[in-house]
């Protein structure tokens, strides 16, 4: 057994996802305050001053007052190490947000209970879906009028395709919320606004037993209610199969109120002991056990810029095994390279901190003077493996690409083949041209400002972007296939990535199954390889 094993175990990383306002951020919040990294809920990531706190690198953030990039908050909880991907929360969200979900090991799902699950939560889940990491729901905001929650439950259960399994229950919402129920304990934990942040409450548990206790304090509508709903759930719902759960076949579903921290800390405490420890990842030599395995990391994100003084660029690895210890070597295997990783930091909304020491499952920020890709490896100078790629994922919105100033072609192609690889943009050309025709795709449009804002300020080069009407992109699978001969529709264009692999453009979702039925034998897939 390696030294470090009992670290490694006791780390949990995971991100949240949630349509933007479901309560992310709140829930957030909440959870730092458990883990004692603040004492008011708000002073780290509260809106206003840690918008900026996170954002403050870029121009176009602070303009728009959004933050483009996600950070990584790191917290103890109850002997847990426990690491939180945030992903951005905002509608123009990038890819980014989709690779942070490759580096982590089960993600968060808050939805909000008048809501229900909304278009970015789709979005986000279907990554998990494709990577079977566990999902965890939370519906939040039970203290507003919340839709029917059998309702909510169907809903997920169709939307996202994935069985439910609530673990406790609530009774009433809005004005007349009372509480939840415990299933497992089979008692009901009354509801109490913890006056909105401070971590006291005064809820008091119930045995539902307890019959006459339950009617004065819930009162007798809620509680007919609550046994009825009690028995249709026992009767209709899944059973709750932890094999299922980490499968990601289930999601354990659980209720609260965020804001008035109310349901926190139960959602804590379960999560925790239903997620697992840092999962072993593909290489090409085999699984990579974490704990039994020297150091060895991928980079899931290169995030350039973030403090124009310093002009600098930072590789986010994910480690996958072993210990990482301040200037020991490694081995960047796809540069060739052994080196030592110029000052790992933790990223914690403004500050950064030099780390010692970190271990499976923790995410590491590194100074990177342009030696990195997204989906490299790292591992120990005696070693040679390549972790699974990141795929690409699909960019929803195309422009084509126009520089204004013909004479600065150099510095075009350079900035914007940069940019492309730090993963910010993906650049296609024409079937048929060479790079005299570029057309760029993102998965949230603000990247196009980003491209433009970067193009202007680092590399002097005026652009004009041209919007294309498009709004999906498939990956051809098949090796061998002849472009000229493939008869799609009319809306259908044609169009190579930087390495010359071949992708189709549509207008409609529609022409997408058409062009598979009039090509028999094409392979077509929403998700790149790298
Ligand atoms: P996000 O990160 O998912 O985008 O959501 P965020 O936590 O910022 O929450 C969005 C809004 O919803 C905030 O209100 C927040 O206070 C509120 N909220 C979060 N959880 C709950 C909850 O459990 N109950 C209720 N009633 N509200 C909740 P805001 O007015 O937009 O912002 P703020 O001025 O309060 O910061």
């Amino acid at each position: 057994m390696k030294s470090y094993e009992h670290e490694i175990n006791r780390r949990r990383t995971f991100a949240i996802i949630s349509h933007p306002d479901a309560g992310k951020t709140t829930l957030t919040e909440k959870f730092l305050l458990y883990g004692g990294a603040i004492n008011l809920a708000g002073s780290v990531k509260g809106k206003a001053t840690a918008r900026h706190a996170v954002s403050d690198w870029m121009e176009i953030e602070k303009e728009r007052g959004i933050s483009v990039t996600s950070s990584v908050l790191q917290f103890e909880y109850d002997n847990f190490c426990i690491n939180i991907l945030d992903t951005p929360g905002h509608q123009d969200f990038s890819e980014d947000t989709y690779r942070t979900l490759m580096a982590a090991d089960s993600a968060v799902m808050v939805i909000d209970a008048s809501k229900g699950v909304e278009a970015q939560t789709r979005k986000l889940f279907k990554v998990c879906v494709m990577r079977k990491i566990p999902i965890f729901t939370f519906i939040n905001k039970m203290d507003r009028d919340a839709n029917d929650t059998f309702e909510l439950l169907d809903e997920i259960e169709k939307e996202l395709g994935i069985a439910t399994c609530p673990v406790n229950w609530p009774i009433g919402s809005g004005k007349r919320f009372k509480g939840v129920y415990d299933r497992e304990r089979k008692c009901v934990i009354t509801y109490s606004d913890t006056e909105k942040g401070t971590k006291e409450g005064e809820s008091v548990e119930i045995p539902v037993s307890d019959e006459e206790k339950l009617l004065s304090v819930i009162g007798e509508e809620a509680a007919d209610t609550l046994k009825d709903e009690i028995e249709l759930l026992d009767g209709a719902s899944a059973e709750f199969d932890l094999e299922l759960v980490r499968a990601g076949d289930l999601t354990p579903v659980f209720f609260g109120s965020a804001l008035t921290n109310f349901g926190v800390e139960f959602f804590l405490q379960h999560f925790l002991k239903m997620t697992t420890t840092p999962l072993p990842r593909k290489a090409d030599i085999g699984v990579i056990p974490p704990a039994e395995h020297d150091f060895s990391a991928f980079v899931f994100k290169i995030q350039a810029n973030m403090n124009k003084a310093h002009r600098d660029r930072i590789a986010f690895m994910r480690i996958c095994s072993g210990k990482y210890e301040a200037s020991m070597e490694v081995r960047h295997v796809q540069g060739g390279k052994v080196m030592r990783l110029s000052q790992p930091q933790q990223i914690m909304a403004s500050e950064r901190k030099v780390l010692e020491e970190a271990y499976a499952g923790d995410i590491i920020g590194v100074f990177d003077p342009g030696q990195f890709s997204i989906g490299d490896t790292l591992c120990m100078p005696k070693e040679q493996f390549c972790y699974e790629g990141i795929p690409t994922f699909a960019p929803e919105h195309f422009a084509r690409v126009r520089q204004m100033d013909t004479m600065k072609r150099k510095q075009f192609v350079k900035g914007i083949t940069q940019i492309a690889q730090e993963g910010a943009i993906q650049i296609f050309q024409e079937f048929n041209t060479g790079m005299e025709e570029i057309i760029v795709g993102v998965v949230g449009v603000l990247q196009f400002d980003v491209l433009k804002y970067r193009l202007e300020n680092e590399y002097n080069v005026e652009i004009k972007l041209e919007n294309l009407p498009y709004e999906h992109i498939r990956w051809i699978e098949n090796k061998d296939i002849d472009l000229d001969k493939l008869t799609g529709t009319s809306d259908m264009k044609k169009i190579k990535d930087l390495k010359g692999n071949p992708l189709l453009l549509f207008i409609n979702a529609w022409s997408v199954g058409m062009t598979l039925d009039r090509n028999k034998g094409l392979e077509l897939s929403e998700f790149g390889r790298n």
